[in-house]
Order: structure tokens, then C-alpha cells, then sequence
């Protein structure tokens, strides 16, 4: 389950016509994300990856939704690599569904609670 390998083919492939280099929606810039390592510096980041991806939100309405498996894949990665490892890091890792009122209604994720 590798970021470079994974992930970032998922990344290039979906999201980073919006979100890389020239342009960068949302301050969501993974055109400087490279590695893993560069993945886990910004840790604080692929929670809110997961949320909009797993909400329908991104990509876009009018763009190819993200199939079953690359919503998996990058789910599967960011639960064993990112949440697993930064655990009680901050407040967002503590309450993981109080940290954005709009999004209320996404399940509460047990395994870091
Ligand atoms: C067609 C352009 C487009 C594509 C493709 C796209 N996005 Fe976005 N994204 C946006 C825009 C515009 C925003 C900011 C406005 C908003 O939140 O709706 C945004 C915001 C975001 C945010 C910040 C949301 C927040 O609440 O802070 C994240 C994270 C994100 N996108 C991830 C992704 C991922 C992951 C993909 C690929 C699976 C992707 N986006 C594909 C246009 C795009």
C-alpha cells in the first residue's frame, strides 16, 4: 500500500487537473506531493481527502466519479498509513466528526476514537 506506487497515479489520474500546479482549488495543491514522505508531512490533509471523496463530493458532479476501487485504495492507504500513525496528533484526529459542522453526517470513524 504504497502513496508513490497507489495513490498518486489515482491522484494524477482524477484530481490534479484542479488541484496541481496551475491551478489549485480549494488551497488542495498535490501537484508537490510526491512521495510518501511528502504525504505524511501533510497528514492534516488527507482527512479531509477521505471525507470528499467518501461524501461523492469530489471529484466534481460533472467529472468521472472515483471507481469503488481508487476510492478504496486511497481509503485502505490513509487508514493503515496516515490515521494509524498520527493518532491524538492534534484536535482533528480526537474528534473526528465535530471538526466540520457541514459534514455532520459522516460516520464517526471508530477506529481513532
Ligand atoms: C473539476 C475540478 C476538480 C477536480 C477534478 C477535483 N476537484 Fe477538489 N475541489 C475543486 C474545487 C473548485 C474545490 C473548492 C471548492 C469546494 O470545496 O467545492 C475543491 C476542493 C477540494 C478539497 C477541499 C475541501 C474542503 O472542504 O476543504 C479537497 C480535499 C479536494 N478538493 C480533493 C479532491 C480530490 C481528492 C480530487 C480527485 C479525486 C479532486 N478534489 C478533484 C475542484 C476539483
Amino acid at each position: 500500500m504504497g502513496f508513490e506506487d497507489k495513490v498518486r497515479p489515482i491522484l494524477e489520474k482524477n484530481c490534479l487537473e484542479c488541484h496541481g500546479g496551475k491551478k489549485v482549488k480549494g488551497k488542495v495543491d498535490f501537484s508537490k506531493i510526491l512521495t510518501e514522505k511528502d504525504a505524511d508531512a501533510n497528514f492534516e490533509l488527507w482527512e479531509t481527502v477521505v471525507e470528499v471523496i467518501e461524501a461523492g463530493e469530489m471529484p466534481p458532479e460533472d467529472k468521472t466519479p472515483l471507481s469503488e476501487e481508487d476510492q478504496k485504495t486511497i481509503v485502505d492507504w490513509y487508514q493503515i498509513r496516515i490515521a494509524s500513525e498520527h493518532r491524538g496528533e492534534g484536535d482533528r484526529f480526537q474528534t473526528a466528526s465535530s471538526f466540520r459542522p457541514g459534514v455532520s453526517q459522516y460516520p464517526a470513524v471508530a477506529f481513532w476514537i
